[in-house]
């Protein structure tokens, strides 16, 4: 049985991103050989992505240890403005340059969005080492998500019949529900749920009523999504709902 999902409140973005940070570290202190972090894309986790090439977490990241990878990507060359890759290459990546071996964005230079995911897919498993995800052996260490105003999640739109995937890894997404209107690769929420931590990031006050929504149960993507291990809505004050906003 998944455990309930946490709220933690902050007060605004720059409390977000040091709480983030301290989630990640948190997972990175314990004893393991190697470490999966799934990064997601957007404006929310940019304050998280700024900080870690800054003391003190660049020297306490053991960064030959960590692997990169990303929930979602908008089909676009890594040099292009909207690629989720090539943000958090500038923001954080590029600064320390880890292991390039280490940094596993997914291939925008498939053929089609379907083969990008087969691809991506085939990476995550031969990381993984099995076919199949075992319970007792998540992929991931820590995966972090966002939310859209549409209640989507990574690249999984309401209503698309991506979110029901129960079998792949990754699926191609050649129409996005939300601006930017490229088409997506996405891993599913099987594969995301194999962590053993998820961090929703949630800033501003544009995201209030799409929180609103969740909390009262409604059925869209990003309320779907869930994990092996803990499950935390990390939100700021400007995105929690007030009371009366929960239907
Ligand atoms: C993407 C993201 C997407 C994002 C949400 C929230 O590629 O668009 O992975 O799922 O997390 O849209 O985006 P903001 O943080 O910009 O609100």
């Amino acid at each position: 049985m998944a455990k309930p999902p946490k709220l933690t409140i902050v007060a605004d973005a720059d409390a977000l991103a040091q709480a983030a940070a301290t989630h990640l570290m948190a997972r990175l202190a314990e004893p393991r050989d190697r470490f999966a972090v799934c990064l997601t894309g957007g404006s929310s986790p940019e304050g998280l992505y700024r900080l870690l090439p800054s003391e003190p977490y660049r020297s306490r990241i053991p960064w030959e240890r960590v692997h990169w990878f990303w929930g979602d990507d908008r089909f676009v060359p890594p040099n292009d403005a909207r690629s989720n890759a090539g943000a958090a290459r500038r923001l954080f990546l590029d600064r320390v340059a880890p292991p390039a071996a280490n940094i596993h964005p997914i291939p925008t230079d498939a053929d089609n969005v379907d083969a990008a995911a087969q691809r991506y897919a085939a990476e995550l498993r031969a990381f993984y080492g099995t076919e199949r995800l075992d319970p007792s052996r998540p992929l991931f260490d820590l995966v972090l998500m966002g939310v859209g105003n549409d209640g989507h999640t990574a690249s999984l739109f309401p209503g698309q019949r991506q979110v029901d995937e129960t079998e792949r890894w990754a699926v191609g997404v050649p129409e996005a529900g939300m601006e930017p209107f490229v088409p997506r690769v996405s891993l599913t929420l099987p594969a995301l749920a194999s962590t053993r931590e998820m961090l929703f990031l949630v800033v501003g006050r544009g995201k209030r009523q799409i929180l609103a929504r969740i909390m009262a149960g409604a059925d869209l993507p990003a309320a779907r999504a869930h994990a092996q291990g803990d499950l935390v809505w990390l939100v700021d004050r400007e995105a929690t709902p007030e009371r009366r906003d929960v239907a």
